[in-house]
């Protein structure tokens, strides 16, 4: 059979790795394990999965409208927030329209945009930050999407408030901006921005949230997006029309009650960065400012070599090679005890000669 020329295109993703009995810090999935009230959701629950889930996802958009202080209308539900971002594209991209996107983050943005036969227009970046002047002179008559990851993958930093409300209002009218927050949770600076905001007075922004973080749910894929009615309801004519299961809803609804969970996750990831933090300056590998639950740093040689290595001594990251950045690693925050594992095997990586950073 001959596939869509698109396809040419497309690169497939390279998930992060999974091997029995390694520490994996290469998917910032969050190290504590899934929501305990999610769990519980789940088991009572589970006996109805014969049952076609609701697909609209009335009772979670309705908790979450609650939670951002919007109306369930302004919010879409989808298969993680992967495929609300496949859905935007499909939902505002022609053939030949232009999206712009940071040089250095999440490959998802490119791969939604090729996959809709537009063009993915790269913003150069300056020590790991986007560049929010390189991005508005990007933008040009055939611009349909601007995508923004806030705190950003894989690097870690952040695009201020005030800089985020002067950009989305430079955002021409007939121009999408998405901005990801995936990892917003975890971000702490006083001036990280709620970009919910921009999208009460402004029909063009969109905002992508996940409950694969936070929350410990990434296998269960409940993403969500929020926007005006107006844009959501376009957007729900490419939505399939049960996206998202009984048990990821029923789960995700639980996993927002669970105050108790949220702040131990907060809690070991803010004392967790900081140990990882001193320990990657102890074997002087360079990082940037990290608001997520991971740390970028440059390994000085080849990232994936690195990484390799580092498989060997048990513990997985992510090499970003396919990010551009062919000498840094990104290292999600761990456990204390996952930190010492990695620890223990950056030392011995170090002890062999190869590594690190001159
Ligand atoms: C920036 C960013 N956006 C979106 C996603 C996708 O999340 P989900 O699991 O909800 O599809 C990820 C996952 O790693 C991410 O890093």
């Amino acid at each position: 059979m001959k596939t869509r020329n698109t396809l040419a295109n497309l690169e497939e993703y390279v998930p992060g790795r999974k091997r029995p009995g390694t520490v994996k810090l290469s998917s910032n999935e969050n190290p504590l394990g899934p929501s305990p009230r999610a769990l519980e959701a789940i088991a009572e629950w589970a006996a109805q999965v014969n049952t076609y889930p609701d697909g609209l996802a009335c009772e979670l958009r309705g908790a979450l409208a609650d939670q951002a202080d919007v109306a369930p209308e302004n919010i879409i539900i989808g298969n993680g927030s992967d495929e609300v971002l496949v859905m935007t594209a499909g939902t505002f991209l022609n053939p030949g329209d232009r999206a712009v996107i940071p040089a250095h983050t999440f490959s998802q943005y490119e791969f939604a945009t090729s996959l809709y036969d537009g063009e993915p227009v790269f913003a150069p970046m300056q020590d790991g930050r986007i560049l929010l002047d390189e991005m508005r002179a990007l933008i040009g008559e055939n611009t349909r999407l601007v995508f923004l990851c806030n705190p950003n993958n894989p690097t870690g930093t952040y695009v201020g408030a005030a800089e985020l409300r002067a950009f989305a209002r430079e955002v021409p009218d007939d121009v999408l901006l998405v901005v990801d927050e995936a990892y917003n949770e975890f971000a702490e600076a006083p001036d990280f921005p709620d970009a919910v905001e921009l999208t009460r007075d402004r029909g063009n922004v969109l905002v992508l949230r996940t409950f694969s973080k936070l929350y410990g749910l990434a296998s269960l894929r409940v993403g969500y997006g929020i926007a005006s009615a107006e844009l959501i309801s376009s957007m729900h004519m490419v939505k399939p029309p049960f996206n998202t299961g009984l048990l990821a809803q029923k789960a995700a609804t639980a996993a927002l009650t669970d105050t108790a969970f949220v702040e131990k996750t907060l809690a070991n990831n803010r004392e967790q960065r900081e140990v990882l933090r001193a320990e990657l300056d102890r074997l002087g590998m360079p990082q940037y400012p990290s608001e997520a639950n991971f740390i970028c740093a440059d390994c000085g040689r080849d990232a994936k070599e690195f990484a390799a290595e580092l498989a060997e001594e048990g513990v997985s990251v992510r090499p970003l090679t396919s990010f551009g950045m062919p000498t840094w690693v990104r290292i999600s925050v761990g456990t204390a005890e996952q930190n010492r594992v990695l620890v223990g095997a950056l030392d011995n990586v170090r002890a062999r000669g190869t590594a690190l950073h001159p």
